[in-house]
């Protein structure tokens, strides 16, 4: 009886064992680089919303520590949500000297 307990158990585990488990959801990965896509984005979205008041800036004419400013003040103005913000700073910066 004892034995028979034991191989029972053995049997629970194993078949335990066997279930396959949750796959995890696949989640893109958090990463500080922007994709092709998003960058495509923020060229869109400079090319429209940023020539609204003025010329539009050359993105080569302004460091990147300078862009972060930039686009601090004028994010708003264009009423740019923070993910926008990002993907303009993202494509100006991108832009090679
Ligand atoms: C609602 C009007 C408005 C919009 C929209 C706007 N700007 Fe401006 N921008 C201004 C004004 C006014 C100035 C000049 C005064 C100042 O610097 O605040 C300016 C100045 C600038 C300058 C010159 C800064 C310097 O130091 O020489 C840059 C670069 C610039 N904007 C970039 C952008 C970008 C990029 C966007 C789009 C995200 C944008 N602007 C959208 C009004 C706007």
């Amino acid at each position: 009886m004892k034995s028979l307990f034991a191989a029972a158990t053995f049997t629970l585990v194993l078949l335990a064992s066997c279930t396959p488990k949750a796959t995890p959801v696949a989640q893109a990965p958090k990463s500080a680089t922007s994709t092709a896509e998003q960058l495509a984005q923020g060229k869109t979205i400079f090319e429209t919303a940023c020539k609204r008041c003025h010329d539009l800036p050359e993105p080569t004419k302004f460091t990147s520590v300078q862009w972060v400013g930039i686009m601090n003040s004028m994010a708003p103005k264009a009423k740019l949500t923070d993910e926008q913000h990002q993907w303009v700073y993202d494509y100006v910066v991108s832009v090679k000297k």
